[in-house]
């Protein structure tokens, strides 16, 4: 993986090569590589290891007027970043881009062995096993992909050109998202479709088992069996402005200020404050089949995983008789789960491509289970694979640190929540507290953001050079220190992890010292004294504590304490969390750290 473009048309494919690659960048990557073919077939490949800032460099002394090519960002899965193992592959006459793994390469490869390999790469694999199927051109381009897939086990996004026909690009998806963007005189293809804004809005979204001959004008599907398919023409929702910087230094900044606008998006047209009810259309249940539901299985990875742990402790506050399992996709894939049968199953994704979510996705699928997406990005495989759900519409999230669709995934499961319990009869006195502070919530949200940004940020710098950093809550707050450590974690590389407070005497406790510092989130509520004993037998061992909270009695001589007033209480972990944002985020700013693509991390994964 990570990120495909190609181009055909009448204007100059090293442009939009370059520039649909920049689009793509976010999602992380450590090499990368172009290359376009003249009028004659004759092929003009750059390739690097490190940005595409590089790659420009070296493009600048191989500046080509070419119409055709094909592009790549690489993360590293089959051999270390170089500039060998970055994509374009080249084989004989083909040139190929691809997203995934080929599981079965060893075994193809071993069949291959007239061809010298250059790479360590799954990818060249599959190249040359292209090239063996197209002898020369004898065959057009598409069968000898076709036939080369159909050997192929694994998942893959490929985009293939030859140079013996340099007027055609062939595309084919399997577990790795692919769009086709139709022009004027000219068809774009990205493996996102952000990368194509601004040069089309007309998109066609591949399939699995699809492949696509694409001309500037034409584009002609069908499956590996050879089945014509019509191509459905779809409008991209996503506008330029969404994906810019908007005057921000970091996409990460502009995505925690977002949160108050994106959050109204997700709650828009859900919330029926008069009547203390939330209304979601897109999971397409019943009222009875809501009130048969005893189970629920949350699926995640990641933040998702985070913002389904966070929901399930409310979920079981307010909605009876109701089990709810929160589980790691790339574990429970292997699981062999029993599901009971009246159960429905979130599968939640803020990119709707993530490989191991979509995996158990299909696996739950196959057990007759109905499956609920939680998903933001629009059209994404599991948006299109699931039973019903319900988009978080927070916009593109683009720093590869997820942030404002964490906020936006945790409600919109709560509401799911009290969609079943108001199904199941729940007295709205017990429902009404929890819909009031949810439409409460994008304002606070903003209050808060206003009134810490500063404070947080002269915070960060004091704690910037510890090695190692705790995280405590307890209740709603654990999933929310869950949170908060991996933000830090993922974007200043401090080695932090959460704790239930009421774990620490079970270890975490030795640790205590002063490498280390403690960021503790004390809500009001039942737990608060306990919590609070909690941080005093932390400060008994000389911890160095800050601590969130938003309770005005607090008075112990920790470090540092941030007082949240607001009149959210049931919700307050969320406000808390957005302190855990900012404080990862200028942490890392203040190490001095690439924010946006922290190093070795992909936003979507699209392998496992
Ligand atoms: C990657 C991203 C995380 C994200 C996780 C799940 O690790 O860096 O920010 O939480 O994938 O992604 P998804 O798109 O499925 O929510």
């Amino acid at each position: 993986m990570c990120g495909i473009v190609g181009y055909v048309g009448d204007k100059n494919a090293q442009d939009f090569l370059v520039s649909g690659l920049k689009r793509l960048e976010y999602r992380g990557y450590d090499s990368a590589g172009i290359v376009t073919l003249d009028a004659s077939g004759k092929p003009t490949l750059v390739k690097t290891k490190g940005k595409i800032i590089d790659l420009e460099e070296k493009l600048a002394q191989n500046k080509r007027d070419d119409k055709i090519g094909i592009g790549h960002t690489r993360w590293a899965t089959h051999g270390e970043p170089s500039e060998t193992n970055a994509h374009p592959h080249q084989v004989g006459d083909i040139f190929l881009v691809h997203n995934g793994i080929i599981e079965n390469y060893k075994e193809l490869k071993k069949a291959l062995s007239k061809y010298d390999f250059k790479s360590e790469t799954d990818s060249e694999v599959l190249a040359a096993l292209i090239d063996s199927f197209y002898e020369g051109g004898k065959y057009p381009l598409v069968n000898a992909v076709v036939q080369a897939l159909k050997l192929t086990k694994g998942t893959y996004g490929i985009a293939v050109i030859s140079t013996k026909n340099p007027e055609e690009v062939v595309v084919a998806r399997a577990g790795s998202p692919l769009v086709i963007g139709v022009g004027h005189g000219e068809t774009l293809i990205a493996s996102d479709a952000s990368a194509l804004l601004g040069h089309t809005k007309q998109a066609i979204y591949l399939n699995d088992g699809e492949v696509a001959t694409i001309t500037k004008n034409s584009v002609e599907i069908k499956t590996l069996n050879a089945e014509p398919v019509s191509a459905k023409v779809e409008e991209i929702e996503t506008s330029l402005a969404a994906i810019q910087k908007d005057g921000y230094d970091h996409f990460l900044l502009k995505e925690i200020m977002e949160q108050p606008e994106s959050l109204k998006e997700t709650l828009r047209g859900r919330v029926k404050i008069k009547d203390g009810m939330v209304m979601l259309g897109g999971p397409g249940l019943s009222e009875s089949e809501l009130r048969k539901i005893k189970h629920l299985v949350i699926v995640g990875c990641g933040t998702a995983y985070n913002a389904g742990l966070l929901a399930s402790y409310y979920i079981e506050q307010f909605a009876p008789e109701v089990t709810v399992e929160v589980v790691i996709a790339s574990e429970y894939r292997y699981r062999q789960a029993y599901i009971p049968k009246d159960s429905v199953a979130l599968i939640v994704s803020q990119s709707g491509e993530t490989a191991d979510t979509l995996a158990c996705l299909r696996e739950i699928k196959k057990q007759g289970i109905k499956t609920i997406g939680i998903v933001n990005a629009i059209g994404s495989t599991i948006a299109r694979e699931v039973d019903g759900g319900t988009y978080v519409h927070v916009g593109p999230e683009i720093s590869v640190a997820s942030t404002k669709a964490f906020t936006s995934q945790a409600v919109a499961m709560i509401m799911f929540g009290l969609t079943i319990a108001q199904a199941k009869g729940v007295r709205t006195n017990i429902l009404r507290p929890f819909v009031n502070e949810i439409s409460k919530l994008p304002e606070k949200i903003r209050e808060v953001l206003d009134e810490f940004n500063e404070p947080v940020k002269k915070l960060a710098e004091n704690y910037k050079d510890y090695d190692h950093a705790i995280y405590l809550g307890r209740d709603t707050a654990y999933p929310t220190a869950m949170e908060g450590a991996l933000k830090l974690k993922e974007i200043s590389y401090i080695d932090a992890n959460a704790y239930a407070f009421g774990e620490l005497k079970h270890g975490p406790l030795a640790l205590v010292d002063d490498r280390f510092f403690e960021f503790a989130l004390v809500p009001e509520g039942e737990l608060y004294d306990k919590a609070v004993s909690n941080v005093q037998e932390v400060l008994a061992r000389g911890g160095h504590v800050i601590v969130v909270t938003n309770s005005k009695e607090f008075d112990l001589p920790v470090e540092n304490v941030i007082k949240i007033k607001s009149d959210i209480e049931l919700l307050a972990p969320i406000l808390m969390n957005l302190i855990a944002q900012l404080f990862a985020y200028y942490t890392a700013l203040a190490k001095g750290l690439d924010v946006d693509q922290p190093r070795n991390l992909a936003k979507s994964v699209t392998v496992e």
